[in-house]
This record gives C-alpha cells, sequence and structure tokens, in this order.
C-alpha cells in the first residue's frame, strides 16, 4: 500500500470569490466578505469614520459612516455592513449628508473636538454645532458618574448640553479628559476582546448620561487596569493621553509638526513588538505601535508603552 507522507502537503483554498457593487454610479469589485466601507476606500470615496478602527470589531456606535443602499429603508453602517453583489450605494446623497452632518453637529455641541481631527469634515457637511446654543454648565468632579439611568435633568433650551468635566488625573502613566470623549468605545474593545481582556473599563449609564467608567468608578490604581494603554491608542480624540503628552500641551511646548517616528523593537523581552517612538528635542515623547505590525496590531503592554524613561537622563 502506498503511503503519503500528508505533513508535507500543501492546502489549496478556493479562489476568493469576487462581488460587484455600485458605488455612486461606479461598478467595484471586491472579495467576498469586505465592507461597503472597504468598497468606498477602494472607489477613492472618503468616508468619515469615528467608532471604527482597522483593528477593532466594529460597534456602530457613531453612525458617522452611513450610506444610502438602494432598497433598504435605513441608512446603512459603512463600516460594518457586509458589500452584497448589486448592492447601489450612495455616499453623497442629501439624506447621507444631512444624516453626517446632523451627527457631528451633535457631538460637536457636547464633546470637545478640538484634537479630533474632524474639521474637514465639518466643513465638508456643513456642520454648525453652535446651532444648538452656547455650552451648557459643565458638570463638578465625579458628578457625571453619580447619574442614575432614567433620571434626566429638564433641559432648559437655551444652551447645549455637554459632557464638560474636569480632566481625571489618577496615576503617574496616562490621565483621561472624558470632556473629549466621543462615546466610541474603541477604548472599551481594546480594552476587552479586541486587544488586552483585561475588561477594566466599560460603558456605565444610559442617554446623554452615558459615559466611560472603571468599576464602581474607582480610581485607575483601583480597578482592574494594568496600564497597558492600549486604550489611549486607539483614542480618536485625544480624551486618553500619556502624562507626558499632557503635561507637555499644558506647557505649550507639544510640538508634533518637530516630533520624529523612529520604528523600533521593544527590548524589554523577546515578544518582538515594535515600537514607534515619538522624539522631541532629542527625547523620546510618547512610544505608541504600528497597527499593521503583526505581532503587536498597534497594541502593548505596560512596558513598551511606558517603560522607556530610562532611555533618558534624569537630569532631562
Ligand atoms: S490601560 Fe489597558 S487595562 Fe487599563 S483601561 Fe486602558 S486598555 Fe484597559
Ligand atoms: S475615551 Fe476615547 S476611545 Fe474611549 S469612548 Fe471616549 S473617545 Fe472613544
Ligand atoms: S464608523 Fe461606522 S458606525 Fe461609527
Amino acid at each position: 500500500m502506498t503511503t503519503f507522507d500528508t505533513t508535507t502537503w500543501t492546502r489549496i483554498e478556493p479562489p476568493a470569490r469576487k462581488v460587484k457593487v455600485s458605488i455612486d454610479g461606479e461598478d467595484v469589485i471586491v472579495t467576498e466578505g469586505a465592507t461597503v466601507l472597504d468598497a468606498c476606500r477602494q472607489a477613492g470615496v472618503d468616508t468619515p469614520t469615528l467608532c471604527y478602527g482597522d483593528t477593532l470589531t466594529p460597534v456602530n456606535a457613531c453612525r458617522v459612516c452611513v450610506v444610502e443602499v438602494e432598497g433598504s429603508r435605513a441608512l446603512v453602517p459603512a463600516c460594518s455592513r457586509e458589500a452584497e453583489g448589486g448592492m447601489e450605494i450612495s455616499t453623497d446623497s442629501n439624506r447621507v449628508r444631512k444624516s453626517r452632518q446632523l451627527v457631528l453637529e451633535l457631538l460637536g455641541s457636547s464633546v470637545n473636538l478640538k484634537l479630533a481631527g474632524m474639521k474637514h469634515w465639518m466643513d465638508r457637511y456643513d456642520a454648525d454645532a453652535g446651532r444648538f446654543g452656547p455650552p451648557g454648565e459643565p458638570a463638578g468632579a465625579g458628578e457625571r458618574d453619580q447619574a442614575q439611568p432614567g433620571h434626566h435633568h429638564d433641559v432648559d433650551g437655551a444652551t447645549a448640553a455637554t459632557v464638560t468635566e474636569p480632566p481625571r488625573i489618577d496615576n503617574a502613566l496616562y490621565m483621561r479628559d472624558y470632556a473629549k470623549c466621543i462615546l466610541c468605545y474603541k477604548c472599551v474593545e481594546a480594552c476587552g476582546e479586541d486587544a488586552q481582556n483585561t475588561f477594566a473599563i466599560a460603558v456605565a449609564g444610559r442617554g446623554f448620561e452615558a459615559r466611560i467608567s472603571t468599576e464602581f468608578a474607582v480610581e485607575l490604581p483601583d480597578s482592574a487596569c494594568v496600564f497597558c494603554g492600549n486604550c489611549i491608542g486607539v483614542c480618536p480624540t485625544g480624551a486618553l493621553m500619556p502624562m507626558t503628552e499632557w503635561t507637555m500641551r499644558q506647557a505649550g511646548t507639544w510640538n508634533e509638526e518637530e516630533q520624529t517616528i523612529t520604528r523600533t523593537v521593544c527590548s524589554f523581552c523577546g515578544v518582538g513588538c515594535n515600537l514607534e517612538l515619538h522624539v522631541q528635542d532629542n527625547k523620546v515623547v510618547k512610544a505608541t505601535s504600528p497597527e499593521d505590525h503583526s505581532v503587536t496590531s498597534g497594541h502593548l503592554c505596560i512596558k513598551g508603552r511606558f517603560g522607556w524613561e530610562h532611555i533618558q537622563s534624569v537630569d532631562d
């Protein structure tokens, strides 16, 4: 009987099937399983996204990426909807533009978007966040943590509700400024199943009082947080920030235009995580990790993200 050494066989997969969709009247062919957002990108259509991340599971939280699909009653989130053969997709219809405009206005009226890099989208959709009135009273420290589901304040009709509250600084490594939080869930995903599996943070509360919180709103050092900083890595608005960056921004010395980014390998262990060292005035000011690296997909542990100060003189 002939015997075969199957360990040397090469597995041949069937070729991936393709589907054809129409984006604003142009035919686009994508691999089966691709999303509408993938198809839009392939067609060169710039689609705004906030809660979507290439390394995270889509949560459909922000709805700024919506498109119109022929035959679909509701607008469709491009970031999570799978492209199906024959779909006729409009990315710039009046309905899409109005929807994106309102999402941006509601966010802009209630959240500090200074570091979110959304100005070009605000301009593109003519979003006027000021039309709901000036921001309402900011909350005091810890006040939003006390909000009870179902107990809402009456609106005054003259000011725009805001999530403004004082920044939270309770440890030496990173700070949280939830006045800049758009509740995109990315940090929760990175802390949970998409990367860290620590589950130190989650969304607490309901409606406008929904907020990112540790268990029982305890300070970070008393929570399950292991200070990997993966939540910082995915936050799109600067709500989460290393203390080095925060301190320099407060002092007016943070200057991204002057910074260089050097890619290297973390030396703490043998895993091989890639680091991007952000250097300003010959000093490391922040460490990140490239999303396209197969070992980390942009994520790190506490040592890689924060353990670089030993390479600098204490006098610096
Ligand atoms: S630093 Fe890491 S463990 Fe702590 S909240 Fe962020 S993702 Fe979770
Ligand atoms: S803290 Fe940042 S990542 Fe987390 S929900 Fe808010 S904006 Fe998103
Ligand atoms: S980016 Fe698609 S729902 Fe947020």
